[in-house]
């Protein structure tokens, strides 16, 4: 049961697994393995899986921070005597200092990482020796009392051999999840963990701690008074977890992107306007806004990007679109009146964490486009708006960037309305073009099989670059993240006006350089612009893979290969033409050889600075 729940987890980290269970006459069978849950596995087939028969297990899969992903850095870990077994997401910033402290009072070390403070902390605090009050014999006070003294973010789950059929997780910064089932209970980062167990959950609360046993759960917080939780019900199941026939979730969640569109359009528009039915933001909000920042990381950080086209033009408020990790450190110009977009499929991403609450310090409005319901920005934003993707397990982003993009345009119409710069019928008429496009990126996908056999013939290329202007541009950026992440090929997203002012420079003999053209009626200035930009490099000798508007004539003579999508108003061109940049990554990383669901050094979720 463990083992299947970490299968479902295993797009949070996958630099090795380990798991620890309370296998009776108080032993403690744990076993860990560094690479892929898989080793694991058939490690625990090796030693025989009979000794770790048990009702009440923990179980973890690593992306390293502390320490090298080898089998001694592998969670679980555990206390000298073998009593205490700890899993942890996060950093505990201060561990150094309880590290040296632990070693002062002459513990020894099995490993590099800050999570092993934790589990001598836990079995000292149990025993009594470290002085804190009313923790001897006493699990959850235990835990209380250590997480108390930690700072960082982190996600802990602790058993002890004395307290077979017990299991104590808190939460600080990072997410945590109890599931309620039948004559059982779970604790997991994420409810796909147990969803074919139970789709009953209860979500913490920050500093909160669980103790959970086979009839329940109690939570309460760090001092140990009761808290308040969440219960929520799931609304997917088991088959939106899994594969269903397809060789990768990631080619799953490319064909599911029809849907992930249709479904965060739905429900907000009615009555003539936009609505945003979980945004606790007044019109008169929206109209004292004056200026919006949008944040976000990698995929995420594109959407916003491409926000930035429609905001402005809708509302002729000034848009700056920043990476989370650069935003909180350089002092924005931020106030009351500045509306902050974060933008995260996870909802647990800590740079963006981070840039919320600096936002939020500074009395900005924060606004949060997430996926994940309940997850810890839009728990600390002042409103959400969930895109609803379901849920995504690949971790190279697909269906939740157009549903990003979708949700963000969802906050700039919401804005024109509020603020009067466009009449009523106007919003009506975007959104209307907006709900079209569900049935527009269903055509392209049709027609991706062209795709597919020119990703194979770029499997050996040594780089690519993409181009591309106004929208086009971050989409570029998109189709070269994609590549880099999955086919760890060089590859670079430029402006193409910005081409002849140095990345001209890389063009030589055979070079693949995909093209995102603009519509030749929509942008005809810019169209103009961009073929004389692929001649420059077509003289060069470039490849050109150029994707362009279906009935695009003009275009023929520039194009090498020539890849057609529908002909869509300007602003909604990325909704199309990201998805052939998506598929080609895709089958240049299969050609290779990779795993596109779990590229190496990647994790989906992440939870640390
Ligand atoms: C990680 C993932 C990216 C993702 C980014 C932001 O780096 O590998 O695919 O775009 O985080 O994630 P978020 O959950 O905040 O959208």
């Amino acid at each position: 049961m463990v083992l299947d729940g970490l299968r479902r987890l295993e797009y949070r980290g996958y630099d090795s697994a380990g798991v620890a269970v309370l296998a009776g006459q108080g032993r403690l069978a744990v076993e860990r393995k560094a690479g892929r849950l898989s080793n694991l596995e058939d490690r625990l087939t090796e030693v025989g899986r009979d000794a770790f028969a048990g009702t009440a297990g923990i179980g973890h899969t690593r992306w390293a921070t502390h320490g090298a992903p080898v089998d001694r850095n592998s969670h679980p870990h555990r206390d000298a005597a073998n009593r205490v077994a700890v899993v942890h997401n996060g950093i505990i910033e201060n561990f150094a200092a309880l590290r040296a402290e632990l070693e002062a009072a002459g513990v020894e070390f099995a490993s590099d990482t800050d999570t092993e403070t934790v589990a001598h902390l836990v079995a000292r605090a149990y025993d009594g020796v470290d002085g804190a009050e009313g923790t001897a014999g006493d699990l959850p006070a235990s835990m209380r009392a250590v997480c108390r003294r930690l700072d960082g973010a982190f996600t802990l789950v602790v058993t002890h051999v004395d307290q077979p059929d017990v299991i104590v997780a808190a939460r600080r910064s990072s997410p945590l999840v109890v599931g309620i089932g039948e004559g059982e209970t779970f604790v997991a980062s994420d409810v796909a963990a147990f969803i074919e167990h139970t789709r009953d959950a209860v979500e913490l609360g920050q500093d909160q701690v669980v103790t959970i046993n086979r009839d329940g759960y109690h939570v309460t917080d760090f001092r140990g008074e009761d808290a308040v939780s969440r219960p929520f019900h799931v609304d997917w199941d088991l088959s939106a977890a899994e594969k269903g026939g397809y060789e990768y979730f990631m080619l799953k969640e490319i064909e599911e992107q029809p849907e992930a569109l249709a479904d965060t359009l739905r429900g907000h528009f009615n009555g003539g306007r936009i609505v945003l039915d979980e945004q606790r933001m007044s019109d008169q909000d929206l109209r004292d806004v004056d200026k919006v920042f949008v944040v976000a990381c990698g995929t995420a950080y594109h959407s916003g990007l491409i926000a930035k086209y429609a905001i402005e033009h809708w509302t002729r408020l000034p848009v700056e679109v920043e990476l989370a990790s650069e935003f909180r450190y350089r002092d924005p110009v931020l106030d009351r009146d500045t509306l902050v977009v974060a933008v995260s499929q996870s909802g647990e991403t800590a740079d963006t964490l981070e840039a919320v609450r600096h936002a939020r310090e500074q009395k900005a409005r924060v606004l949060a486009v997430c996926n994940t319901n309940g997850a810890q920005i839009p728990r600390e934003s002042d409103a959400v708006l969930y895109t609803h993707a379901g849920p995504e397990v690949g971790v190279a982003s697909t269906k939740t960037f157009l549903a990003q993009i979708a949700a963000n345009y969802l906050v700039g119409l919401a804005l024109a309305q509020a603020r009067g710069t466009k009449y009523p019928d106007e919003v009506a008429r975007e959104f209307d073009e907006l709900a079209a496009m569900p049935e527009q990126v269903r055509r392209v996908l049709g027609t991706v099989e062209k795709v597919r056999s020119l990703g194979r013939s770029l499997a050996d290329a040594k780089a690519v670059l993409f181009l591309g202007r106004h929208v086009g541009y971050p989409v570029a950026l998109e189709g070269a993240l994609k590549l880099k992440e999955l086919a760890y090929m060089h590859a670079e997203g430029f402006a193409a006006g910005e081409l002849k002012h140095g990345p001209i420079a890389l063009i030589e003999e055979g070079l693949p350089v995909v093209v995102v053209m603009p519509s030749p009626k929509g942008r005809a200035v810019l169209h103009a612009k961009l073929l004389s930009n692929i001649s420059e490099i077509q003289a060069r000798g470039a490849r050109t893979i150029v994707i362009a508007e279906e009935g695009d004539e003009t275009v023929r003579p520039f194009a090498d290969e020539l890849v057609e999508v529908p002909a869509v108003p300007t602003l909604l061109q990325p909704l199309v033409s990201t998805v052939p940049l998506q598929v080609l990554a895709a089958e240049i990383a299969r050609a290779r050889g990779y795993d596109v669901d779990k590229p190496r050094n990647l994790a989906k979720s992440v939870t640390v600075e």
